[in-house]
């Protein structure tokens, strides 16, 4: 009876039966990045965030990384240090030596290889993973990424001693108009400070959506932790899907109450690096007009938030990322095909990167929403 009481909604003998053989995971993933209010009951507890579970998770998290952060401190200079922490981003124009970014440029607009699509409202995003054997082919690509003041920019603002998780990316707008983008909402992306950087391939302007982020919304002011507090209360029966699973979603008139400034959106030239503390407030802006693209070199860093230790780089551990990122892409391949459905993440031409979204791109794609498995 307390077990349901503290945990569980369901009366259901089989469902609290599996439920609490369960248990132990559950209480293990406190102590994992595991975020989801919906799918682990003790992380959804309504009981135990109303005593503060949730709270007192963000705020551990938080200090374990800036030990993590502070153990970094020499992997970048002091004034990219102190505006990272204070603003949640750092934005670096011409961050590549022109013939550097022209090289790179033309690499990346010819590269094929296996691009995986994801639909997400009106926008499709393709993804290249940058795994050893795409870097072997492209030189260009692969001097920026190990080049050591990078790669230590990298792992300082993911507050990680890991190589980051590389992809060329190439995000589609307005391919069904009408159908919302969950990106284009504010969110934070999980409880605890993740990095993702981008280097813009393309212009960014209004056109194309700019990437918008809340300066200084990742600091945990009394406000933002009052805040955190009341969603995870109402935690699984958050209306969001997103938000339920643990990506909190917040509207303009709340980021106004919690007093942060107006949202920055990077309308920034091709060539520029921006690196952004996830767990802040962004979204992906509006793009004005009919179908259109951007593409971009993209970083994605997040560890166990309650690790205090920076990690080693280790080639293997790189390559056995990449290797459980492809192996949890084909399951999830074969459990769509057993549906007869596409999975969220599905294979597509290997030139869909750098192809320019069409009206007639925008049709088909709309007709594939059809298929696509919730898996
Ligand atoms: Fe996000």
């Amino acid at each position: 009876m307390l077990y349901r009481f503290a945990f569980m909604k369901s009366s259901k003998p089989l469902t609290l039966l599996l439920s609490a053989i369960k248990t132990p995971l559950y209480l293990a993933q406190i102590f994992t990045g595991a975020k989801s209010f919906h799918t682990n009951p003790v992380i959804g507890s309504h009981l135990l965030n109303v005593m503060g579970l949730h709270v007192m998770r963000v705020v551990l998290a938080a200090a374990v990384t800036r030990l993590r952060l502070f153990c970094l401190r020499g992997f970048v200079p002091p004034d990219q240090r102190a505006s990272f922490l204070r603003d949640g981003y750092l934005k670096i124009e011409g961050y590549l030596g022109e013939d550097e970014f022209r090289h790179l440029n033309d690499e990346v607009r010819s590269m094929r290889g296996e691009v995986r699509e994801c639909i997400q409202g009106d926008t499709l995003t393709h993804r290249l993973l940058l795994r050893d054997e795409v870097l072997k082919k492209h030189p260009f690509c692969r001097g920026l990424l190990t080049n050591k003041k990078f790669s230590r920019l990298m792992k300082y603002t993911a507050s990680r001693n890991s190589t980051p998780i590389y992809y060329v990316q190439s995000i589609k707008s307005n391919m069904r108009p009408g159908i919302d983008d969950p990106q284009r909402t504010f969110h934070s992306d999980t409880f605890h400070p993740t990095m993702k950087a981008w280097l813009f391939l393309d212009d960014v302007s209004d056109r194309n959506g700019p990437l918008t982020y809340v300066a200084g919304s990742q600091r945990l002011s009394w406000q933002r932790l009052k805040w955190e507090y009341r969603n995870s209360v109402s935690g699984s029966k958050l209306e969001n899907t997103y938000a339920s699973r643990g990506s909190l979603r917040i509207t303009e008139a709340e980021i106004q109450k919690l007093g942060l400034p107006e949202p920055t959106a990077f309308r920034v030239p091709a060539n520029t690096l921006v690196i952004a503390n996830t767990h802040g407030f962004h979204r992906r802006g509006e793009a004005i007009g009919g179908p259109t693209s951007r593409l971009e070199l993209w970083a994605y860093s997040r560890t166990n938030p309650f690790n205090p230790l920076p990690g080693f780089d280790f080639n293997w551990y790189r390559r056995a990322s990449h290797f459980a990122i492809d192996s949890y892409l084909r399951y999830q391949d074969r459990k769509a095909e057993k549906k007869g459905a596409l999975a969220s993440w599905h294979i597509v031409a290997d030139d869909a990167l750098q192809a320019l979204p069409m009206e007639k791109e925008a049709v088909a794609v709309a007709e594939q929403e059809a298929l696509v498995s919730t898996v």
